[in-house]
């Protein structure tokens, strides 16, 4: 059942604590690799407009680099202040050597 999901990455394509940007439906989401793991995620920060792109992924969450709030990958929800709304997060499959994302979310 891959209905509503689009392919993003080769499955081999994100190292440990790699992100690529990816823009599906109109959404800015980043595809995270976290010790092995991949999770999509909303790609802006819920606290300001900024690209968590520039953080840096560890222990299964997300840092915004702006003000260091961290956001679990698997939840989206903030750890830390001063962020304290979630991200959204998406459905992440792999099959047929390719990562598949839901933009439409869950
Ligand atoms: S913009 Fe991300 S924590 Fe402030």
């Amino acid at each position: 059942m891959m209905e509503g999901y689009i392919a993003v990455a080769a499955a081999d394509e994100l190292k440990p604590a790699q992100m690529k940007r990816v823009v599906a439906q109109g959404k800015r989401l980043l595809l995270c690799n976290s010790a092995g793991t991949l999770y999509c995620v909303d790609e802006m920060c819920s606290h300001e407009d900024y690209s968590l792109y520039l953080g840096c992924i560890k222990d299964g969450k997300i840092k915004c680099s702006l003000h260091g709030s961290y956001f679990d990958l698997a939840s989206g929800q903030p750890a830390c202040e001063p962020a304290d709304e979630a991200i959204r997060t998406y459905p992440v499959k792999v099959e047929n050597g390719q990562v598949w994302i839901n933009p439409a979310g869950k």
